[in-house]
């Protein structure tokens, strides 16, 4: 869900850096090839994680939820020399579309794809890390919070994508996904090892930074 007006986001679209090419294209491929394809954070969010990246400069970036890769190539464009962006996705079925736009992009030496449950991976990935993005199931955003934040180097930043789930977070009656989120929100405004802001960018964006 967007919050702003229709003219507003033409607005924002038009006076914002172009989408590239290659980007473009990975957005066209994946509402063609791939299953809901409005889960690609697509332009300008993309756009805004590549800057948060840009400005972090981090070594080692993880994203929870690679999808077709979108994200994951923005994130990889502030990568310090030497630093690698771990992406996990339980679904292996958009691998090699992955691949090819890693290829694509110049990053793909920078990117490592996981393919599995990332409850089960990120126990295994063994180094600190300074950026992560979590956009995977909402009913495990607690979890992966909580697998995560002992990885994480003071300063490091966590984006978390969909945390006002098209506004449905203010129904009294939530379902499901509605209440997981709304719990994390809560967990982690509470949580005294981070400061957190939620933005009103797309379907809401949480940053929490760690203390
Ligand atoms: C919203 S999409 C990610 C979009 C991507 N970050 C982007 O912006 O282009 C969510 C992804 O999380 C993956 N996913 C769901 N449950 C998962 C799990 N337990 N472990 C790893 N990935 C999971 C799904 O297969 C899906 O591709």
């Amino acid at each position: 869900m967007d919050f702003l007006d229709q003219k507003l986001s033409n607005y924002i679209d038009q006076h914002s850096q172009e989408e590239t090419p290659l980007l473009k294209s990975l957005s066209r491929e994946t509402h063609l090839k791939a299953l809901l394809p409005q889960m690609l954070s697509g332009h300008p969010q993309g756009l805004f994680l590549s800057m948060i990246s840009k400005m972090i400069k981090p070594k080692f970036v993880l994203e929870v939820g690679t999808y077709t890769g979108y994200s994951a190539i923005c994130l990889a464009q502030g990568l310090i020399k030497g630093g690698h962006l771990h992406t996990i996705d339980i679904n292996e079925e958009l691998h090699s579309l992955c691949l090819n736009y890693f290829k694509e992009s110049g990053l793909d030496q920078f990117i490592t794809q996981h393919i599995g449950d990332a409850k089960n991976i990120i126990p295994k990935l063994d180094m600190s890390f300074d950026l992560i993005f979590i956009d995977a199931d909402k009913q495990n955003y607690a979890v992966y919070f909580d697998l995560i934040i002992d990885k994480l180097n003071s300063g490091a930043i966590i984006l978390v994508d969909n945390v006002l789930w098209s506004g449905k977070i203010l129904n009294d009656k939530k379902d499901k996904d509605t209440q997981a989120i709304h719990d994390f929100n809560r967990k982690v405004h509470l949580d005294s090892r981070v400061e957190n802001l939620i933005l009103p960018i797309r379907d809401g964006i949480s940053i929490l930074r760690v203390k």
